[in-house]
């Protein structure tokens, strides 16, 4: 029989989804449920969670309400995620938060502890989560972690504290994908660039803003969250089945090295 390269390999599997009642991560979660997947909607706040889970369609989607910064109630989500949709063999970390503060010098330890606790912390220790059940059942899976261009550049406009972790996410990635590709789980890293979503853009941003962002990105325009869900669903898929330790970004090319 002819081999079949172009399968995603999704169909059935139950797979989480954080922040999957936000821009990106909902976007996410539609393109997990196009696969076939049965997705597990992630978010703080239940009703949100259950609404964008009912809003993909279909069958087997739920949502779980969750503050996802407390780390120690992880492993019980996470437990109670399999409990109604059996083993998750997909964590698709798209949660996040930022608080842009560009005077660096007035920076409080609340500002850095509360984008650290979510953006990084909470990653890794639902990696770790997520991460156990498989390897306790001797199964396969693929993590996707949300970074962000600032992972490379630093930041800019503010956003410097946030930006820490989500280059803590990009290196904890790779050192995540080496000590657990023994037990055939990869982890790979997203890279958005400029996204046209609450996170980037306000009523209070005028147009000129606007046009000063597109004019940093060679193809000409803000990203979609829309844009991110077949990169995202291509790296937890079988067609990335040699793909780990890798940080992709979706940023039009604002971002090239
Ligand atoms: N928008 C951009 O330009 C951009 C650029 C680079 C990276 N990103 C990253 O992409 C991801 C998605 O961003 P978005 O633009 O869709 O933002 P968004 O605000 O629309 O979505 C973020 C989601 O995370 C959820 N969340 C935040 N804190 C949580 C917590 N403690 N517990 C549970 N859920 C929590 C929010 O409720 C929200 O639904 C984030 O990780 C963000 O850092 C965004």
């Amino acid at each position: 029989m002819r081999r079949r390269h172009l399968d995603w390999g999704l169909a059935g599997r139950a797979v989480i989804v954080t922040g999957g009642a936000g821009a990106i991560g909902r976007a996410i979660a539609e393109g997990f449920a196009e696969a076939g997947a049965r997705v597990a909607v992630v978010d703080r706040e239940t009703a949100a969670a259950q609404a964008a889970a009912a809003a993909l369609g279909g069958e087997g989607h739920e949502g779980f309400g969750a503050d996802l910064a407390a780390i120690a109630a992880l492993p019980d989500l996470v437990a109670a995620i399999e409990a109604q949709m059996g083993l998750c063999t997909v964590l698709c970390n798209v949660a996040g938060v930022i608080r842009r503060n560009a005077d660096l010098l007035s920076v409080t330890e609340e500002e850095w502890d509360g984008q650290h606790a979510v953006n990084l912390k909470a990653t890794f220790f639902l990696c770790q989560a997520f991460a156990a059940r498989l390897i306790a059942a001797g199964r396969p899976g693929a993590i996707v972690n949300t970074t962000s261009q600032g992972w490379w550049s630093g930041g800019y406009a503010g956003s410097v504290v946030y930006n820490a972790a989500k280059g803590g996410v990009a290196t904890m990635t790779r050192g995540l994908a080496r000590a657990w590709a023994p037990h055939g789980i990869r982890v790979n890293a997203l890279a958005p660039g400029l996204v046209e979503t609450p996170m980037l853009v306000t009523p209070e941003t005028t147009p000129e803003q606007v046009a000063a962002l597109v004019a940093q990105i060679p193809l000409g325009r803000l990203g979609q969250p829309a844009d991110h869900a077949g990169a995202a669903v291509f790296l937890a898929s079988d067609l990335a089945a040699y793909v780990t330790g890798a940080t992709l970004n979706v940023s039009g090319g604002f971002l090239m090295y």
